[in-house]
């Protein structure tokens, strides 16, 4: 079975009590269910690496050819706007990758109008809360299954 890695960024593991009005009251633990129910349907196989460190992410994307795997959905949560090093290991590995943000980041604070990582995916799905995630994955699965 193919695999997708599906990589959150920091803070992402607070998600249930974390700005509730802005990130919805679901849990990272439900997002990543919901996630392996859609990956059933679809016949592929989901690894979920949660960090609040940009090497730690850095490592994992790097090493994610190497490990077989076909295609990263990534929300970079803060790093999104700030990170040079994990848009370059993205950059640096075959394999196709699809941002998720929860909220539009283009209507927020505008720090957060501006991704470093965008120009190193395939593209990128901001907004749609849980369903941003569905959505980037159903991408990164249409990417490895044309
Ligand atoms: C986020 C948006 C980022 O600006 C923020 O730092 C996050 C979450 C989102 O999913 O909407 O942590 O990536």
């Amino acid at each position: 079975m193919k695999k997708i890695l599906v990589i959150h960024g920091p803070n992402l593991n607070l998600l249930g009590q974390r700005e509730t009005s802005i990130y919805g009251t679901t849990t990272l633990d439900e997002i990543n269910r919901t996630l392996d129910k859609v990956a059933k349907e679809h016949d592929v196989e989901l690894v979920f690496f949660q960090s609040n460190h940009e090497g730690d992410i850095v490592d994992t994307v790097g090493r994610a050819s190497s490990e077989g795997v076909k295609a990263i959905v990534i929300n970079p949560a803060a790093y999104t706007h700030t990170s040079v090093a994990i848009r370059d290991a993205l950059a640096a590995v075959s394999v196709p990758a699809v941002e998720v943000h929860l909220s539009n980041i283009y209507k927020r604070e505008e720090f957060r109008q501006h991704s470093l990582i965008a120009p190193a995916c395939a593209g990128q799905v901001s907004g749609f809360g849980v369903q941003s995630y569905i959505l980037g994955l159903l991408a990164a699965v249409n990417l490895i299954n044309p």
